[in-house]
């Protein structure tokens, strides 16, 4: 089965309108981090940068007199499930397997627990890498958010992304066989 690559996924319209919304360059740069983790904790890397990528796809703005309302987005915001909602209805539109897709999606999730009232989540590795990887890129007042990225780099950095997971899994799969 040919692998679903990150840019198919950057290229869909769906991810063009609501990644961009959320900051594209956060979503890259999360995305970059979240390889280096998953390598680090042993997590599947396809999953891990693809969770990643996506994690934001669920935000709103909370603008009141074109000011960031704060207090109301604490108090309504629920991105990381529309996130994990739109990533998985994205996913599935381009082919990804289900069993992965809810995967990637539950990592959307709990990537972060500002959403619920209280009670720590208990992540997954993989739920886990996908947060540290957010929480490293993440700068005072959201301003990871607004960073800029120009078309051209980002579709440049997206496939060279692909390329290091695809050569990562590769590796596994020939260990894995036994070959040298
Ligand atoms: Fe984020």
């Amino acid at each position: 089965m040919s692998r679903l690559t990150l840019l198919e996924i950057y290229e869909h319209p769906i991810a063009q309108k609501y990644v961009h919304r959320s900051g594209l360059a956060h979503a890259i740069s999360t995305a970059y981090y979240a390889y280096q983790f998953a390598l680090e904790y042993n997590v599947n890397p396809d999953l891990a940068v693809k969770a990643a990528f996506l994690h934001d796809m669920g935000h709103y703005t909370w603008y009141v007199n074109g000011e960031w309302d704060y207090d109301l987005y604490k108090e309504n915001d629920i991105h990381p499930i529309k996130g994990a909602e739109r990533a998985h209805k994205l996913l599935i539109r381009l082919g990804e397997d289900r069993v992965r897709a809810k995967e990637i999606a539950l990592a959307v999730l709990f990537h972060t627990d500002s959403f619920l009232p209280e009670s720590p989540i208990t992540r997954t590795p993989l739920q886990e890498v996908v947060a540290l990887a957010d929480e490293a890129d993440e700068e005072p007042d959201g301003k990871h958010h607004y960073r800029y990225i120009s078309p051209e780099r980002a579709r440049k950095k997206i496939a060279d992304l692909d390329r290091k997971i695809e050569r990562t899994l590769n590796h596994f799969y020939d260990e894995s066989a036994g070959a040298p």
